[in-house]
C-alpha cells in the first residue's frame, strides 16, 4: 500500500474557502484577459491545447477558453474548481476540469502549452515534489510546446519585503499579514490575521520563494531549454525594477535538442 503523505497547509480546504475574497477579489479576475494576452505574446504556443496548472477559480483558464484555447484546468481544491464551473458556465465556455495535485497530474504529450500563474509554485515541503512539478510539464507538453510560469520573485521580494502589512478590504475584513523568511533565504512563511465583524482568524502558509537563476536552474534540470525570464508579463527584462518573475521555457522539438 502506498504511503499517505502528511497533510500540508493547502491541503486544509477552510484556507481556500475563508480566504477567498481576498485572495481572488474581482478585479483579479477582469485582469485575466488582459493577463493571458499578454503571456500568449510571451509564450507563443504552436498549437491550441492548454494547460491551466493550479487554475483556482478558472481565471486564466475561462480567458484562454475565450482565446480560441481548449483548455484543461488542474487543481487539487474542489471549492475552487466548483467556483471555477460556475464561471466558466456563465462565460458559456467548454473547459475540462481536474480535481488533482500538481504533484500527480501527469498527460503525456497532450498540450501545446502549459501556464502555472499567480505564485502557485513552491508550496512542498520537499523540494523534489517542486522538481516533480516541473517535470510532469515537461511530460505533458508535446514536442515544441512551451511553458510560462508567472510568481513572486525572490530579488522582488528583497526590495519590497516588510515584515507586517495591513490593509482594508472591500468587503470591510482588515487584513493583517504577518511575514518571516526563513531557512537560508529560501522560504517565505506567512500568517495573514483577517478580522471580520470584530473576529479574527489567523491562517499560516509558508513557500518557497525562487529566484529567477533557482526557477531558471530548475526548468532546465527538468529538461526545458530555450528559457527566457522576463520582469512582468509585458516582456520586460528581469532587472531590478522586476515586478513579477516570469518564466518562458520551451520543450525541445526533439530529444537529441536537448
Ligand atoms: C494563488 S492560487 C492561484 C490560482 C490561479 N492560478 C490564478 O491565477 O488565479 C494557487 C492555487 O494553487 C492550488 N493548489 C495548491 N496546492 C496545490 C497542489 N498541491 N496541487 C494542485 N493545486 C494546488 C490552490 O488550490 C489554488 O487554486
Amino acid at each position: 500500500m502506498p504511503a499517505r503523505r502528511k497533510k500540508e497547509w493547502f491541503d486544509n480546504d477552510a484556507f481556500w474557502r475563508e480566504t477567498y475574497s481576498f485572495m481572488f477579489p474581482e478585479d483579479q479576475f477582469a485582469a485575466a484577459p488582459e493577463q493571458v494576452e499578454k503571456a500568449l505574446a510571451l509564450a507563443k504556443p504552436g498549437g491550441k491545447d492548454a494547460l491551466d496548472l493550479c487554475c483556482g477559480p478558472g481565471r486564466c483558464s475561462i480567458a484562454l477558453a475565450e482565446a480560441g484555447f481548449r483548455v484543461t484546468g488542474v487543481d487539487r481544491t474542489k471549492f475552487l474548481l466548483d467556483k471555477a464551473r460556475a464561471r466558466a458556465r456563465k462565460a458559456r465556455t467548454q473547459i475540462e476540469w481536474v480535481e488533482a495535485d500538481m504533484r500527480n497530474f501527469v498527460r503525456p504529450e497532450a498540450f501545446d502549452l502549459v501556464v502555472n500563474m499567480w505564485t502557485s509554485f513552491g508550496y512542498f515541503d520537499e523540494k523534489d515534489d517542486d522538481r516533480r512539478v516541473l517535470q510532469n510539464i515537461y511530460a505533458s507538453l508535446r514536442p515544441g510546446g512551451v511553458c510560462l510560469m508567472e510568481m513572486l520573485g525572490k530579488e522582488r521580494l528583497a526590495r519590497i519585503y516588510q515584515p507586517t502589512t495591513s490593509d482594508v478590504l472591500a468587503d470591510g475584513t482588515r487584513a493583517i499579514l504577518c511575514h518571516e523568511i526563513v531557512d537560508d533565504w529560501t522560504r517565505l512563511r506567512n500568517e495573514w490575521i483577517l478580522i471580520r465583524q470584530g473576529r479574527a482568524k489567523t491562517y499560516r502558509f509558508h513557500l518557497t520563494i525562487y529566484s529567477g537563476q533557482e526557477l531558471r536552474d530548475r526548468l532546465e534540470q527538468a529538461g526545458f531549454t530555450d528559457v527566457t525570464l522576463y520582469g512582468n508579463l509585458d516582456g520586460e527584462v528581469y532587472g531590478p525594477d522586476a515586478q513579477r518573475l516570469v518564466a518562458v521555457a520551451h520543450k525541445a522539438m526533439s530529444a537529441d535538442a536537448r
